[in-house]
C-alpha cells in the first residue's frame, strides 16, 4: 500500500475521512506492507513559499503519526528524499498518452485557479504520482474520491509500460473510504485547503464549534418540527465519519421526523468530534515538543524507501536499455 498528501497547510477533516483515518485501518489490518508519503515534490506545482515548505513537511508527518499512522507498521518519508520518483517520472512521461493527460479534471481546475503559474509541473503532476506508486509496486492506494481519475491513468501507464517493456508494474487499485468525498462547511463544494471551507485537524474545540455552528445544513430545514433530510445533509455527513452507528440511525430517524433539530443535532456532532480529535490533538502537540522524534521517523523512513525503490529502478533500468553501469 502506499499513499500521500501534499505538505500544503494543515490536513482537515476531508483529508482524515476521506483518506488518511483508511491509511490507519488498512495499516492495522496487516494486510499490505505499508509506505505513506508526504509529497513535497507535488506542492512546487503550485506557487509556494520556499522557507515554508520543509517545515510544513515535517509538520505534515507529524500529523500523520499523530492521526494513527505508525511508524513502526508503516515506511513514512519524504518524496524528494527518493529521488527514484522523479527519476521514474520522466521514463513514465515516455509512455503516457498527452491525451490522457489533458482529460485530468484536476489539471483544468487548478489551472483555472492558478492562472498566473500554469506550469508543466502542473500538467504532468498525475505521471509524478504514478511514479510514487509504481516505484514501489503498490497495489493499493487508499484515497479520496477527487484522486481515482489519476490512478486510472497509473493504471494505463503501468499497461503501457509493461506492454513495451515487460511486465514489471502490478495496476494499482484505489481503496476508497466509506467517506470518499467530503464538502465543505459551505455546503457547495468539496472540502480542500485551498477554498477555505475546512474544518482542520488541528482547530482548537472553539474553532471547530464555531465551524460546525455555522456549517450549512438542509436548506429546507428552517426550525425545529420542520423534517429534515440526512442524505443531502453535510452534517450527517460528518455524523456517518464521527458518531457511533447507534446515533447516525437515531439522528437520521429524529431528523426526517422533524424531532431533531439542527442545534441539537449540530451541539452533538461538536462533541463526538472533539473525543475523536482530542487525542490527535494532543499527539500534535507532544510531537512538536520533540521534533526530533518526527526527523528520526523521516530519515528512517528515507532509507528504507531508497532501498526499495532502488530495486524497482535498477529492473527499470535494464528493461528500458538505460544505462545499468553506476
Ligand atoms: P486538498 O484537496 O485539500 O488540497 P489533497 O489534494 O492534499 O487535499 O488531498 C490529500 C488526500 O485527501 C487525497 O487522498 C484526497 O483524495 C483526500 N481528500 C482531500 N479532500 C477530500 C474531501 N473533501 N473528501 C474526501 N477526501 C478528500
Ligand atoms: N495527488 C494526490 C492529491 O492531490 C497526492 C498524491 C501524490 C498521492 N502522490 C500520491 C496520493 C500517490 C496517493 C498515491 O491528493
Amino acid at each position: 500500500m502506499l499513499s500521500g498528501m501534499q505538505p500544503t497547510g494543515g490536513l482537515h477533516v476531508g483529508n482524515y475521512l476521506g483518506a488518511l483515518r483508511n491509511w490507519v485501518e488498512i495499516i492495522e489490518s496487516g494486510k499490505y506492507e505499508s509506505l505513506c508519503c508526504i509529497v513535497d515534490a507535488h506542492a512546487i506545482t503550485v506557487d509556494y513559499d520556499p522557507r515554508e515548505l520543509s517545515q510544513r513537511t515535517v509538520d505534515a508527518a507529524a500529523a500523520y503519526i499523530a492521526a494513527g499512522v505508525n511508524p513502526e507498521h508503516a515506511t513514512i518519508f519524504v518524496q524528494s528524499a527518493v529521488p527514484e520518483h522523479t527519476e521514474l517520472t520522466w521514463y513514465l512521461s515516455s509512455v503516457t498518452p498527452m491525451g490522457d493527460l489533458n482529460r485530468m479534471t484536476q489539471f483544468k481546475e487548478k489551472g483555472e485557479q492558478h492562472k498566473q503559474n500554469v506550469n508543466a509541473g502542473l500538467f504532468t503532476y498525475p505521471i509524478l504520482m504514478a511514479a510514487d506508486i509504481l516505484v514501489y509496486k503498490a497495489t493499493a492506494v487508499p484515497v479520496g474520491d477527487d484522486q481515482v481519475q489519476h490512478l486510472e491513468l497509473a493504471r494505463e501507464i503501468a499497461r503501457r509500460f509493461n506492454g513495451k517493456f515487460g511486465k514489471i508494474f502490478p495496476e494499482p487499485k484505489p481503496l476508497l473510504s466509506k467517506t470518499p468525498r467530503i464538502m465543505g462547511v459551505d455546503g457547495k463544494t468539496k472540502m480542500s485547503k485551498s477554498r477555505g471551507n475546512t474544518i482542520d485537524l488541528l482547530d482548537t474545540p472553539k474553532a471547530l464549534e464555531k465551524k460546525v455552528k455555522r456549517a450549512f445544513t438542509d436548506p429546507e430545514k428552517l426550525q425545529l418540527g420542520d423534517p429534515g433530510r440526512p442524505e443531502i445533509c453535510n452534517i450527517f455527513t460528518f455524523h456517518q465519519g464521527f458518531s457511533t452507528p447507534e446515533d447516525v440511525a437515531r439522528i437520521e430517524s429524529d431528523c426526517r421526523s422533524g424531532k431533531l433539530g439542527c442545534g441539537e443535532c449540530k451541539q452533538l456532532l461538536v462533541k463526538n468530534m472533539n473525543a475523536a480529535l482530542d487525542p490527535i490533538r494532543e499527539n500534535y502537540a507532544d510531537l512538536q515538543a520533540h521534533p526530533k522524534k518526527v526527523l528520526d521517523v523521516l530519515q528512517h523512513g528515507a532509507e528504507r524507501a531508497r532501498g526499495r525503490a532502488g530495486e524497482t529502478m535498477r529492473e527499470v533500468r535494464s528493461a528500458m536499455g538505460l544505462s545499468t553501469v553506476r
